[in-house]
């Protein structure tokens, strides 16, 4: 099973920001299953390379859009974007160095902030969006 099924609650009710969620979300499950099958290190690394890359350019479409409609949220906002990057960015770090991950922290730390961020966060800018 995977590790998040995508649902209507995760939609937020804007085009691209869903699509790139719900892209974001194969890749997390990806990761999770590359972790859980035990596939080697150059396997994890390359999906956990692809997602520190989408995720990365997502965050970047969502700012731009922020900043496009001159959203009051914005620094908060990029400020949760920041702080994950900086995590995961850690969480790289550890793994390149050879540090065994755990799983289970791993994934769950990844599926909890991602639908805490889609459905508080993610949700207020969409909401934002759709009233301008
Ligand atoms: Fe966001």
């Amino acid at each position: 099973m995977a590790l998040i099924e995508w649902s209507s609650e995760l939609d937020v009710g804007h085009k691209f920001i869903d699509d790139d969620h719900k892209k974001l979300v194969k890749m997390v499950n990806d990761f999770h299953d590359a972790m859980q099958q035990g596939r080697g290190n150059d396997v994890i690394g390359k999906v956990l390379n692809n997602l520190v890359i989408y995720t990365r350019e997502h965050f970047s479409r969502e700012e731009a859009e922020m900043q496009r409609i001159k959203y009051s949220k914005y620094l908060a906002h990029k400020q949760e974007h920041d702080k994950l990057m900086a995590q995961v960015g850690e969480l790289q770090g550890s793994f390149s160095s050879g540090k065994k991950m755990l799983t289970i922290q791993v994934s769950s730390f990844l599926k909890d902030w991602l639908r805490t961020h889609i459905m508080q966060t993610d949700k207020l800018l969409a909401v934002a969006i759709a009233n301008i």
